[in-house]
């Protein structure tokens, strides 16, 4: 089996890439990434030798980078490759268009003329728009995305349905709650947090800190990745969830504890603007049709996820020391 992996240098990219190595050595992995801010080849060190791995750098959204790694052929094809960030969507919604949904629509083309065995969508729960305190979103629910991120991500699912229907193209979607685990950019709420009560400094909770979501150990997602690439259905969509949704407050209070760090770290601050109130994920369907269940608790995903950023910090001090990360601080400086 040959597999193209874009977005690979990522955070969910990088940790398929192992889990791809280690269950399903004989396949051939292609790792196409534009290395964004988000992008660290750091995370592919322990792979980067190994004899059926191969990264080329380009963007998806480059038709010239896109044919030219389609001058191969692939049966499996699996798109991480994404702005991924809600907050940067507010401030910059032309780069989140420009990847997420062109980008998506110029791999989509070279797929289709290479002729691809498979071609798997990843994407979010965030597409669905936001809950009340009741429900769960279901695969047939409409879609009511309210960031420019969420408004990306389903106008791609839109676009992957459309090849279906249209061309026959063999694309499947799926949609994931919040994951967590080693090598996610700090950035993103929980190894923000870890990094951040490392060193002591007033973790910025949004609102009332009471909005919730489905949180997903990120090789969980991984396994139910590769189980919808072998076994679902051409045309469908699988949601794929933790069964565990929590407040962030809830979060954070774990966090602090798991750290043995003081409460008083908590500092609420101005909510984001458009903040969904709560996600959470049916995920009857992967678990009938295809056998897959999350296997990780959230509280031992949770001390693996903080020991992996203890044991890592040359990783995230070398992020966190850069130009990116400012950008993030002084957007949420504004906002207190
Ligand atoms: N992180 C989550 O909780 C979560 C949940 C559900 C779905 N998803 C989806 O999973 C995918 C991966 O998310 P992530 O958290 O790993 O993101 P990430 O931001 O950590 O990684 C994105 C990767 O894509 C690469 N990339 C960005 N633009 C590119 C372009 N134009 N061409 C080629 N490569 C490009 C970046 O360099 C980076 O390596 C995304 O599609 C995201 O929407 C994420």
């Amino acid at each position: 089996m040959r597999i193209l992996v874009t977005g690979g240098a990522g955070f969910i990219g990088s940790n398929f890439i192992h889990f791809i190595i280690e269950n399903r050595p004989t396949w051939q992995v292609v790792n196409f990434d534009s290395l964004t801010y988000a992008g660290n080849l750091a995370n592919l060190e322990k792979v980067a030798k190994c004899k059926n791995y191969m990264f080329f750098r380009g963007d998806i959204s480059e038709p010239a980078d896109v044919k030219a790694i389609f001058s191969e052929s692939f049966d499996y094809v699996v798109n991480f490759a994404a702005e991924s960030h809600v907050d940067r969507s507010l401030y910059q919604p032309d780069v989140f268009v420009k990847t997420n949904v062109v980008g998506t629509q110029c791999l989509l083309n070279h797929a289709l003329e290479g002729g691809v065995g498979r071609f798997l969508q990843v994407s979010t729960d965030e597409v669905y728009g936001s809950l009340g305190p009741e429900g769960l979103f279901q695969e047939t629910d409409a879609l009511f995305p309210n960031s420019p991120y969420a408004a990306s991500k389903a106008s791609a699912d839109l676009i992957c349905r459309a090849y279906f229907k249209t061309y026959g193209m063999p694309i499947i979607i799926t949609r994931a709650g919040n994951n967590y685990g080693p090598h996610q950019f700090p950035e993103k709420l929980i190894p923000f947090f870890i990094t951040k009560a490392l060193r002591d400094e007033p973790l910025p909770v949004y609102g009332d800190g009471l909005n919730v979501r489905d949180w997903l150990y990120v090789r969980d997602h991984c396994a139910g990745i590769v189980r919808v690439l072998e076994a679902g259905r051409a045309g469908e969509v699988y949601n794929i969830g933790g069964e565990n949704q929590m407040t962030n407050l809830e979060i954070t209070t774990q966090l602090l504890e798991a750290l043995g760090k003081s409460k008083h770290l908590v500092h609420f601050v101005k909510d984001r603007p458009g903040h969904d109130r709560r996600y959470a994920l049916d995920c009857r369907k992967i678990e009938n049709e295809l056998g897959w269940q999350p296997e990780m608790e959230f509280r031992a995903g949770l001390k693996k996820t903080i020991e992996w950023y203890i044991t890592n910090k040359k990783w995230w001090h070398d992020i966190t020391s850069g130009e990116y990360l400012k950008f993030y601080e002084l957007h949420y400086r504004d906002r207190k």
